[in-house]
């Protein structure tokens, strides 16, 4: 099915605060925009997996072991929700999950860095579970996609299991001084690369139809603003150190190092003495991929590409 309507009739639509159900109450322009967007968001809630996973390893017994597979889990239905919603638009989702190359995937940069150790798993939870709850949930109250703002009742209250569950180890584990300093090494690394997670600034970005079409509410920057607000305070209160303060007379949260900044995945260090860089320069870094993306991704289509082996 094609994608009919002109962009008038889908405004009209919108304006008479009715919902987009499917294809056919959509334009080229809104049925290209909700594929791009909705494929970033299955793309991270399906690399979430093999990432998570990963860190599971380290997990200190079964019983938490079992906490990080449950939310393992949880990823992989959000995962399924969204390939699902994009196969309805006529996307060949076979071929977007299990044959396309891991470097044309859509997720963010911060998951391409492998997360070595419990306290790193629990961070991730804490940082990109929010980041990826703040994003929900405003697609969630603003979306004019009708499937997708009812699938979101779910995937939400899902990941505000995810992220209490790194905000309650980050409770216990911070005020033991052995614990607080890998704790504190991991938010290091961890911090500025979800600030990045949100995306160009206001100013630089280009697809303005997520605006414009109500597929979401808040901008890259309001969204930014939103994780700080919930994230910084919280550090505080558990006395671990982030680059980032509220500025009273901007009324807004500031990054307190050079921002955006040139990052070293090997090593997991900003090379914040080399001051900022521009944002080019990070979508350079963000379009290269980092570390694990081909093993995560070929993790994912392993099985695929085994039966498809045998199948030949
Ligand atoms: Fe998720
Ligand atoms: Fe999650």
């Amino acid at each position: 099915m094609d994608a009919l309507l002109t962009d008038s009739a889908v405004l009209e639509r919108i304006h008479e605060q009715r919902l987009i159900e499917g294809v056919e109450h959509m334009s080229p322009a809104y049925l290209e925009g909700m594929k791009r967007i909705l494929t970033v968001s299955a793309d991270t809630e399906l690399v979430g997996a093999p990432a998570y996973l990963y860190a599971a390893r380290g997990a200190p017994n079964i019983n938490t072991f079992g906490s990080a597979i449950a939310i393992i889990q949880d990823e992989l239905g959000h995962a399924h929700i969204a390939y699902r919603l994009l196969r309805d638009l006529g996307v060949d989702t076979e071929e977007l999950v299990y044959r396309r190359e891991p470097v044309k995937w859509k997720y963010p940069y911060a998951f391409d860095v492998p997360l070595d150790s419990w306290y790193e798993l629990i961070v991730a939870n804490a940082f990109y579970d929010r980041a990826g709850y703040i994003l929900l949930s405003d697609v969630y109250n603003s979306t004019t996609f009708g499937p997708w703002k009812r699938a979101l009742i779910k995937v939400d209250k899902e990941e505000t299991f995810h992220l209490r569950h790194g905000e309650q180890w980050i409770r216990k584990l911070a005020p033991n001084t052995a614990d607080h300093e890998t704790l504190q090494n991991a938010i290091n690394w961890m911090f500025l690369l979800t600030v990045e997670w949100f995306g160009l600034p206001d100013d630089l970005k280009k697809h303005t139809e997520q605006l414009g079409f109500g597929f979401k509410g808040k901008s890259n920057d309001e969204l930014r603003q939103a994780w700080m607000a919930a994230v910084v305070p919280f550090m505080e209160e558990v006395g671990v150190e982030v680059p980032a303060h509220w500025d009273e007379a901007a009324e807004r949260w500031v990054i307190d190092c050079p921002f955006p900044a040139r990052f070293d995945a090997a090593s997991k260090t900003w090379m914040l003495d080399d001051g900022p860089i521009s944002w080019d320069d990070v979508m350079v870094r963000w379009k290269g991929r980092g570390p694990m993306n081909e093993a995560y991704v070929g993790r994912l289509q392993k099985g695929y590409r085994q039966r498809m082996a045998v199948a030949a």
